[in-house]
């Protein structure tokens, strides 16, 4: 608290909490845009967070990404984790598999001593082949684990960047664009005013279920994220958001 206190972070995340209505705010020093040790930082705080409010029996639904895979790096062995069964948020999104939500549940699960499930549902199915997959017993079982989660861990992403990184289509792309899509998080696209503009189709959790959770963590960072993080964390409802000092200032008015 003290080493907070001399870089002004509790000021910060007070003003941050308030500006963007969440209830809680963590900046980690550093702009993780510029050095990787501080999405660790990011990672090791939210570790912190999901053991201390860890219950017996509960799931915690994670989505993807290089911020969360940061996570189940931090994460050690707990024994009030021992009991938690980890899943994916979502199906398949486009992304590679070490940075898919599958990989990352299973990580943590690992690293921290408890459980896993996983989604085995790939992107960019027919709607045919979807409602298919949706009535194997198996899918259905976890899909409805994935929604019940007691606590969901979850990124936010640059819009451009993520669809990008899923190798969307052109038209995807510049839909996007005219739009103008700020923000992406369990496959929606936001505009900066939190308005929708694109949901990728997938299984899992949706926007609608997260006011079902005890708890969303929202864990992001890095001074480029800042407009995604504006546009995305009111949307998604209130929780705890663990970010950087980087996204923290260039977030805030002057
Ligand atoms: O694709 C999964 C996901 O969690 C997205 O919803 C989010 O936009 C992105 O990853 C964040 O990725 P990164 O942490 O690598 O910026």
């Amino acid at each position: 608290p003290l080493m907070k206190d001399l870089f002004g972070l509790t000021d910060l995340e007070k003003r941050l909490a308030t500006h963007l209505h969440l209830k809680r705010v963590i900046v980690v020093p550093g702009d993780s845009d510029q050095s990787d040790w501080v999405k660790k930082e990011m990672g090791r705080a939210v570790a912190r967070i999901l053991k201390s409010i860890a219950q017996p029996d509960q799931v915690v639904a994670v989505a993807g990404g290089t911020t969360l895979a940061a996570v189940a790096e931090m994460m050690t062995a707990s024994s009030s984790l021992k009991e938690t069964t980890f899943v994916p948020a979502r199906g398949g999104l486009g992304e590679a598999v070490e940075l898919e939500a599958n990989t990352i549940a299973s990580q943590m699960a690992t690293k921290s001593g408890g459980k896993y499930q996983l989604l085995h549902v790939p992107d960019q199915l027919s709607d045919e082949a979807r409602e298919t997959l949706i009535k194997e017993p198996h899918i259905q079982e976890v899909v409805e684990l994935v929604r019940s989660a007691r606590i969901v861990v979850h990124g936010i992403g640059d819009a451009k960047a993520m669809a990008e990184r899923r190798k969307s289509s052109p038209q995807l792309l510049a839909h996007l664009q005219q739009e103008g899509a700020v923000g992406e998080a369990f496959g929606y696209y936001f505009a900066p005013d939190g308005r929708i503009v694109y949901y990728g189709r997938s299984i899992g959790l949706t926007l609608e279920d997260l006011a079902g959770a005890d708890n969303v963590i929202t864990v992001a960072g890095g001074s480029d994220k800042a407009a995604s993080i504006a546009a995305v964390c009111p949307a998604v409802g209130g929780g705890t958001l663990i970010t950087d000092e980087g996204a923290a200032r260039a977030i805030l008015p002057m």
